[in-house]
């Protein structure tokens, strides 16, 4: 394994926090680029406090370290180093990297991929400024990983009459059709996975694109409907509230399932292909909250709210050609997923956050 650095963009996001947790038994430096436009400072989730020691450099790039490990941070809009970078303008020197985990992106849950279709289709910009440095300056990353969405699906798939189960080949660019994603979220997916697509084949580079469907787990904004909901249970609320009818189902996957599945996709995948992240198993939000409700060991009505954003009804992974590419997964129960995400709610009610390093 290559000793040389890892770059994580967005990598103060929920999913990066998990990421960094995962990588850092590999005791290789890590660079994180995050404008903290929905992340969060290093400073709150590594947990200071934990023998993490800081040092802020000159050119703005701050330093932690721990035993053998570092993590440097750049606070800053990856948009403008990208094309600082291709322009060879590296005024954070920025060292050539081993992985690259492209992971910056406007998500924002439900609520504003609906309501702000602009600001997420700047996701756009982003990405192809990443692929525009990276195909010029082709020794930048050794391997490169792709966050790409089970949003970037036909969600003509995804209506309630018949469940589909989605499968890879459902989005092909050699000559295969393509249906119509979810929102600007969903076509930035799409076009990014066909950047990806040709960043392999007309500039040989190793990239993987993955799909995750929905990751769940401690220390997620709740501006996501399973921390939402979990919050709503801590706090015993009665009725508790729904979006829609709760009836929509998703692919609910636990988060250090995510991570695990990205890293060994990495190892497989070199040409570009996107490929599912999900357990294949369709559950509805309702049932969500019936499992919460016994773990918290209490009852309560549900509310349904009609008015709010609720997106595709169905959606949920094909997963024989993920088990095909990395072997068959034990994925973590629902049960004892949920579990880990109404204790985090519990201690951030209780303002004693439970802290993931
Ligand atoms: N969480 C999931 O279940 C899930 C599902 C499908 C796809 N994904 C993809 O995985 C990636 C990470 O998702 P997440 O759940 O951690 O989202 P998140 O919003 O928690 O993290 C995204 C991070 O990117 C940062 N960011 C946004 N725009 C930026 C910019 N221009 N420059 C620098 N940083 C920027 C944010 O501050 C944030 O820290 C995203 O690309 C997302 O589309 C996640």
């Amino acid at each position: 394994m290559s000793r040389k650095p890892i770059l994580i963009t967005g990598g103060c996001g929920f999913v990066g926090r998990h990421l960094i947790k995962g990588l850092l038994p590999r005791k290789i430096p890590i660079w994180v680029i995050d404008d903290l436009s929905t992340g969060k400072h290093p400073d709150v989730w590594l947990n200071l406090k934990n023998g993490w020691k800081k040092r802020e450099r000159r050119n703005g790039v701050i330093s932690y370290y721990k035993e053998e490990i570092e993590i440097n941070f750049i606070q800053s809009n990856a948009l403008p180093i990208f094309l600082d970078m291709t322009d060879k303008t590296n005024r954070y020197s920025l060292p050539c990297f081993s992985d690259l985990f492209h992971l910056a992106s406007i998500v924002g849950g439900r609520s504003m991929i609906d309501g702000d279709p602009m600001l997420v289709g700047f996701d756009l910009a982003i990405d192809s400024a990443l692929f525009l440095w990276l195909t010029r300056h082709r020794d930048t990353a050794e391997r490169i990983l792709y966050a790409s969405s089970s949003a970037a699906y036909p969600t003509q798939l995804q209506v309630n009459s018949v469940p589909v189960a989605l499968k890879e080949e459902f989005i092909k660019f050699d000559g295969g059709s393509l249906g119509q994603p979810d929102m600007t979220y969903g076509w930035s997916k799409m076009t990014g996975e066909y950047l990806s697509f040709l960043a392999h084949q007309r500039y040989g580079l190793h990239i993987a694109c993955v799909r995750p469907f929905s990751g769940y787990g401690e220390d997620q904004d709740i501006s996501y409907p399973v921390p939402a909901i979990a919050r709503r249970i801590a706090m015993r609320k009665n009725p508790i509230e729904v979006w829609g009818s709760g009836r929509q189902g998703r692919d609910f996957i636990y988060i250090d399932d995510v991570i695990d599945i990205m890293l060994l996709v990495l190892d497989k995948i070199y040409n570009g292909r996107g490929i599912n992240i999900g357990t294949g198993r369709l559950t509805s939000f309702l049932e969500i909250i019936e499992v919460f409700k016994k773990l918290e060991g209490y009852d309560a009505e549900i509310q349904s709210l009609p008015d709010k954003p609720v997106g595709v009804q169905l959606r949920f992974a094909d997963t024989s050609e993920l088990f095909k590419v990395i072997g068959k997964q034990n994925f973590t129960s629902l049960e004892n997923g949920l579990k880990k995400v109404l204790d985090f709610a519990h201690s951030e009610i209780n303002n004693k956050p439970i802290s993931l390093f």
